[in-house]
């Protein structure tokens, strides 16, 4: 990755974990080029992580060897329309992170270029992101390598063998945050009914959901073992898990990711 430049065609939230995750792990600034409308937004940028920046399409395309595309789905046509001139040959893997713009789409848009389609999730703000990529025929074995480099600079992610998969990665990763979150305020709300002060509440309930995530991605056994080993038979964590079991947790669950699966078909 030292000889390579990478551009970003929009240079919100999500270029900005990428790249700042890039250069946290040594990718040299000036191998980064920016590219966004808000040219205020660029000279902020600029002066704070020293990247290359330019509001020309035609500046950046040409030079990149990967082409992150972080601009909002409902742009994404107009976008690929204005920089399809500017990929001069050998093109460059063109990564898209925009939800639910398929493989055929951006190549309808850019031409047979080798492109990665990503569903990325917003822990990568914190470097603890999860993603899941398609690659399409064009793609290089290098080229896997060159994704797989900048989406693990923001946390860790999984090649799909078919594009049809990002509908349940949708589903899981991408919508996941959320569910964790909902957890989490639930229980911050029964902690307080439960007697607790808020800063308590929050503070007990969000360490253990870090500690519960930690221990489960260094174990070398599944949550459900983990689980079993903190449920003593007739004993408080068993009182919990039998009541969730009677309101039908499991199979809200499975609902729930059913439903944002559909949804994810839906929209795309
Ligand atoms: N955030 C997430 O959790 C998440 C998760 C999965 C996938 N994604 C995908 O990631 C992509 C980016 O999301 P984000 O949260 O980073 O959005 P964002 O912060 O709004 O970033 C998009 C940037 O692109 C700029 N832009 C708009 N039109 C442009 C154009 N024609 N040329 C160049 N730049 C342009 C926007 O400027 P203005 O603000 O001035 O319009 C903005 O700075 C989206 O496609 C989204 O589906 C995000």
């Amino acid at each position: 990755m030292t000889d390579i430049t990478i551009g970003f065609i929009g240079a919100g939230n999500m270029a900005s974990s990428i790249f700042g995750g890039l250069l946290a792990k040594g990718i040299d600034a000036s191998q980064i080029w920016l590219n966004d409308i808000d040219a205020q937004r660029l000279t902020a940028l600029a002066q704070e992580y020293k990247v290359n920046t330019s509001l020309n399409y035609e500046e950046i395309v040409p030079r990149c060897d990967v082409l992150v595309l972080a601009v909002k789905p409902q742009v994404m046509e107009q976008v690929c329309a204005a920089i399809a001139p500017f990929l001069t040959k050998p093109a460059p893997m063109v990564l898209s992170i925009a939800a639910g713009v398929t493989v055929a789409s951006l190549q309808q848009w850019l031409g047979q270029v080798p492109v990665v389609r990503v569903m990325p999730n917003t822990p990568a703000l914190v470097q603890a992101g999860a993603s899941g990529m398609f690659a399409s025929q064009e793609v290089s074995q290098t080229q896997r390598q060159q994704a797989e480099t900048l989406m693990n600079s923001v946390g860790q992610s999984v090649w799909l063998e078919q594009e049809a998969l990002m509908d349940a990665v949708t589903a899981v990763s991408g919508s996941g945050p959320a569910y964790f979150f909902l957890l989490m305020e639930n229980m911050i709300d029964a902690a307080i009914k439960l007697g607790l002060d808020k800063d308590t509440a929050t503070t007990l309930v969000l360490q253990t959901a870090l500690g519960a995530a930690k221990l489960a991605s260094q174990s070398d056994v599944g949550p459900g073992i983990l689980r079993e080993r903190v449920t003593s038979p007739g004993g408080t964590t068993q009182a919990a898990l039998q009541t969730f079991a009677e309101g039908g947790f499991s199979e809200l669950v499975h609902r729930a990711l059913t439903s944002a699966k559909q949804r994810s078909e839906e929209l795309g």
